[in-house]
């Protein structure tokens, strides 16, 4: 493999806030370098169409700021065929395109290794998912701002529970793993939680709550990905116990994906987008970039996909405690 000249860098997935923040520091830092850059348009579909368009500094300005990506994106099936991922390869050889920045989720990080495991054009991951459900890496673009845009909603939720003494049950995304509910119901004082991560916290909620009548008002933050289902159906399930509240849901939905990206995500998308490009430099192929206890470190596809990211039980107990 000889030394990278081009770089393509695309965003798949679900979007998340930081992602532009991320393609800004992989074009600066590929120019700094002296790498040509090429934009590749909606996720792996534009490796498929040869949807590319040339980058320079200049076109990442006056974007550090903003949610969505400007390379847009989505969740390509193509990508998943031996065929999609051919057609792709060809692509990007006839484009001179040598090393490919993905960002994305763990669905984009399999289509990654996939490819790597096929094809000699080395693929290097920065985590891009507002979800945090990635196993190497503490933290994800997006996830920060996410959570601040929950804790946002659960305090002005908070207003009218207290006003009309009601219980909400707020659902939250997060896929399968309940890091922006464990967070957000932490940081918004929620007096329960329901995450995938513990079996039956649905069903317990009433031990929760000493008989079931104990505060006038109550917040209960639903993972959407909880083994009970979603807000609708736990709150359904629960009610009798509830007799005394009266209940209402609210599901946040894709608010949580969309704004102006936090200070943390942008600093983390810079730090990241930098570290991918250079680790295309040093030769390597199928890492996704992470930070763990503040610093970069390389992640091998294989295990980013594989392996399961828990949440921090200790702050399960904590969020118990606190809502006593
Ligand atoms: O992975 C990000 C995410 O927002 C999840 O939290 C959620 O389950 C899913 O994407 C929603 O996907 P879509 O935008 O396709 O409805």
């Amino acid at each position: 493999m000889g030394k990278i000249k081009k770089i393509g860098v695309l965003t798949s997935g679900g979007d998340s806030p930081g992602m532009n923040a991320a393609i800004r520091a992989v074009v600066r830092t590929a120019v700094y370098e002296g790498l040509e850059v090429m934009g590749i348009m909606c996720g792996y579909q534009g490796m498929i169409n040869a949807d590319f368009k040339p980058l320079q500094a200049h076109s990442v300005s006056d974007i550090i700021q903003r949610g969505g990506t400007i390379l847009k994106t989505a969740r390509c099936e193509e990508f998943r065929t031996p065929e999609g991922r051919a057609k792709a390869y060809v692509n990007l050889k006839e484009a001179g395109i040598d090393g490919v920045v993905v960002i994305g989720g763990d669905g984009s990080f399999t289509g990654a290794r996939l490819f790597n495991e096929e094809y000699d054009i080395p693929f290097v991951g920065i985590p891009g998912t507002i979800d945090n459900d990635i196993f190497g890496t503490d933290y994800t673009i997006g996830y920060d701002t996410a959570l601040n845009t929950v804790v946002e909603a659960v305090d002005k939720i908070r207003d009218t529970a207290s006003a009309h003494n009601r219980m909400f049950f707020v659902e939250v995304m997060g896929a399968e793993a309940g890091f922006i509910a464990l967070y957000s119901g932490i940081a918004s004082g929620a007096e329960a939680i329901v995450i995938p991560e513990i079996k039956d916290d649905a069903r317990n909620l009433k031990a929760m709550f000493d008989g079931g009548r104990k505060k006038s008002s109550a917040i209960i933050i639903v993972a959407e990905g909880d083994e009970g289902g979603g807000a609708f159906a736990i709150a359904e399930s629960v009610k009798e116990d509830f007799k005394g509240y009266d209940i209402r849901v609210s599901v946040l939905g894709h608010l949580q994906r969309g704004g102006s990206p936090s200070a943390i995500d942008r600093v983390n998308a810079s730090r990241l987008g930098h570290a991918a490009v250079e680790a295309l430099i040093d030769a390597q192929k199928s890492v996704m970039v992470g930070l763990a206890n503040g610093e970069i470190t390389l992640v091998p596809f294989r295990k980013a996909v594989k392996l399961h990211k828990d949440v921090n039980h200790s702050l399960v107990a904590l969020a118990k405690i606190l809502s006593v």
